[in-house]
């Protein structure tokens, strides 16, 4: 895992399309969230304490597996983006759900927790590991660590198709991009090392991404949302410009290099590990 002293610069930036992003992401990856959770044991009457909550997708499920019986406290450094997760759950009927605005390695909630959650989050941490130790303290005995998070390096690894040189082209400005925010790129796996190194036992892990797809496929359009969220940065670090970019044609684009190609582009591996403490 790459050394960085402090948090990752926040790639994704924190704008109302950022917002909508993560929602529209939800829609491509909550399915495999909520399998994870029940594989993890989160289940009825818990209560859980989810990370980097952002608009609320995960908190949202972990309130809907642990029912009214249980509780999910969910938590973002970004007091903002909580205002949005409050009102979809109210929206959405849940009274078993609360958010609340700080750091989560140093907010004080309490240790009675059932489970710790969290997805995309420790990948913008400086020190996972520590992340993980400081939160497993929040847990009683017996208390489930559930994690997943996003790891690029697969495409670090993926020939390049002669035939596909915009999706080639976009992993590579994804990849700089990451990188030289100080993101963890792979985190996804990086998962096992920094269970060990927090002094927890060695997690259960799984890998799953999105292919696609037919038209009317959310991922095109979530993976230019993704490329114009991370923009500002791309033209920071000089990678390339909003003109070369021309995100408001992307979707469209990659769309029809699938058709042409045939190849089905490939959405960020997610990978989820889970452990349980001893009782
Ligand atoms: C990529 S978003 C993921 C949101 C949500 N977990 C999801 O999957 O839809 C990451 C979120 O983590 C939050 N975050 C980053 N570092 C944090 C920290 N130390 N404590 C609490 N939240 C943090 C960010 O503000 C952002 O909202």
């Amino acid at each position: 895992m790459s050394e960085s002293k402090s948090d990752a610069t926040y790639t994704m930036g924190r704008t109302q399309g950022e917002e909508e992003r993560l929602i529209q992401q939800s829609q491509l990856y909550d399915a495999v969230t909520r399998r994870f959770f029940r594989e993890a044991g989160i289940s009825s009457g818990m209560k859980v304490l989810d990370i980097g909550s952002g608009p609320g997708d995960v908190a949202l499920t972990a309130a809907e597996l642990v029912g009214p019986e249980g509780a999910v406290v969910g938590v973002d450094v970004n007091p903002e983006i909580l205002e949005t997760a409050r009102a979809r759950a109210q929206a959405a009927g849940f009274t078993n759900v609360e958010f609340v605005a700080g750091d989560a390695r140093t907010l004080e909630l309490g240790n009675d927790f059932d489970a710790v959650t969290g997805r995309l989050v420790l990948m913008y941490m400086a020190d996972p590991a520590d992340a993980l130790k400081q939160l497993a303290t929040r847990l009683r005995p017996g208390g489930i660590v559930a994690f997943q998070e996003a790891d690029f390096t697969p495409y670090q690894q993926m020939p390049h198709s002669p035939d596909t040189p915009l999706a080639n082209e976009l992993i590579g400005w994804v990849l700089k991009v990451f990188e030289r925010s100080g993101a963890h790129i792979d985190m996804g796996f990086g998962l096992y090392r920094a269970f060990v190194e927090a002094g927890l036992p060695e997690p259960y892990m799984h890998c799953e991404y999105p292919v696609g797809g037919p038209d009317g496929w959310a991922g095109y359009s979530y993976a230019a949302n993704s490329l114009r969220s991370v923009l500002p940065l791309l033209e920071q670090y000089g990678i390339t410009t909003a003109e070369e970019l021309d995100v408001d044609t992307l979707a469209e684009r990659v769309r029809q290099e699938v058709a042409t190609s045939k190849r089905p582009i490939r959405l960020v591996p997610h990978v989820t590990a889970w452990a349980q403490l001893a009782s």
